[in-house]
């Protein structure tokens, strides 16, 4: 039987186990999938256990994404643009780490039906997520990205990997079409942002990429003040869509009943 985990810290939160175990049933395939509370030492180990074949692959999450780097003999075209990895496995012997979270958002995007061509962008937060979601908006042509992020340093190494992006202070908004919570903050119950977001005017798309609890403050936030909200899960299951086929060769369906049964 083959062994997958998602690792991250905290990983309570993570509904991967779920949707993983789901399509992996319906698929008659011979595999376990599970989810570890992981620390910086254990990385190490984990990397060990999949090339000596007691795994067969991992999901990383929060706050490892650019930690497993290191660890890793090979990045992907897009794990290597984005510095950011959420997905790993042996190919061709090699220990390889891919990003499934730019395709993830970007799928996500368009399944709103949103042009982002013509918009003008806020990302909170500079986290490991925020590299792949910059990528996404610039590959769909978005007219401008501001970024904002609580330790403004964060937000500056990110301009230097990508051209055109303004940072701006956190609290400060922008006239903006679209503002993007890459933060973590929200995956706690009483997180409070303490921005008070009624200021921008309604009909913006707020975008929560935390999708458990399937409501934040941050969209609480933007539907009070008459704001499309978006949480993240269709990036979070486009983005297990793509692992799944990377491990098994098979892209698995998302349905109706595929989130249905998530949010059961
Ligand atoms: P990492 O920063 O280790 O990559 P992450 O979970 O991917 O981890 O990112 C967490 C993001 O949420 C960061 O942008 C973080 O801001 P800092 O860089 O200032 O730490 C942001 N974040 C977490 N708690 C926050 C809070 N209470 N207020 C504002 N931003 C917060």
């Amino acid at each position: 039987m083959k062994k997958y985990l998602v690792v991250g810290n905290p990983i309570e939160h993570s509904l991967s186990p779920k949707i993983q175990n789901y399509w992996l049933n319906l698929n008659n395939i011979d595999a376990i999938y599970g989810k570890l509370l992981a620390y910086d030492d254990d990385l190490k180990e984990l990397c060990n256990s999949i090339k000596n074949g007691q795994l067969d692959g991992l999901n990383i999450t929060v706050p490892f994404k650019k930690k497993i780097i290191p660890h890793l003999d090979v990045l992907n075209g897009h794990a290597l643009r984005t510095q950011s990895v959420n997905t790993v496995c042996l190919n061709n012997g090699n220990l390889t780490g891919y990003n499934t979270d730019i395709d993830g958002f970007e799928l996500s995007i368009k399944k709103l039906d949103y042009d982002v061509s013509d918009k003008k962008i806020v990302i909170l937060g500079a986290g490991g997520v925020v590299p792949s979601i910059i990528y996404a908006l610039k590959r769909m042509n978005a007219q401008q990205i501001y970024l904002s992020n609580r330790t403004k340093d964060k937000a500056q190494m990110l301009k230097n990997l990508f051209e055109g992006i303004e940072v701006i202070d956190w609290g400060a908004l922008p006239d903006f079409d679209m503002i993007i919570n890459a933060t973590s903050l929200g995956l706690k119950e009483n997180d409070k942002f303490g921005i008070d977001f009624s200021i921008s005017g309604n009909n913006k798309l707020f975008f929560d990429v935390i999708y458990n609890p399937f409501n934040t403050d941050f969209s609480e936030a933007g539907n009070k003040s008459g704001n499309i909200i978006q949480n993240g899960l269709s990036m979070f299951l486009f983005q297990a869509q793509k692992a799944f086929s990377i491990w098994h060769n098979i892209e698995p369906e998302i349905n109706k009943e595929v989130i249905k049964y998530l949010e059961s």
